[in-house]
């Protein structure tokens, strides 16, 4: 499994999403109450960048249309989308928050 810096882990702040891009993917990251849980950041509906959007209690809301998702699962939580976000595991290396893409 090869591991991906995001940033360090001090610098998150609570719903506010860190961002970096391998290869062809764009993925969210985020510090929420019980850890850092990482999504696509691009919304399964349309093209719109979720980490525009309003991030509140777990969930992102899409800044086009405004369906949300859960950020811990990728679930989506309301009309219109229907598909489920691609989620990624994280880890803490070295103060370092890592993502994976498996
Ligand atoms: S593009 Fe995100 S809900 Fe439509």
């Amino acid at each position: 499994m090869v591991w991906h810096d995001v940033a360090p882990a001090e610098d998150f702040e609570p719903d506010v999403p860190k961002v970096i891009e391998v290869g062809e993917e764009r993925i969210a990251v985020y510090h929420l109450d019980d850890g850092f849980y990482a999504i696509s950041d691009i919304c399964t509906h349309q093209y719109a960048i979720l980490s525009d959007g309003f991030c509140e209690h777990g969930k992102v809301e899409c800044p086009l249309h405004q369906a949300c998702f859960d950020i811990r699962t990728g679930r989506a939580l309301d009309e219109p989308a229907e598909i489920a976000l691609a989620t990624y595991p994280t880890r803490i290396e070295g103060g370092v928050v890592q993502v994976s893409l498996g």
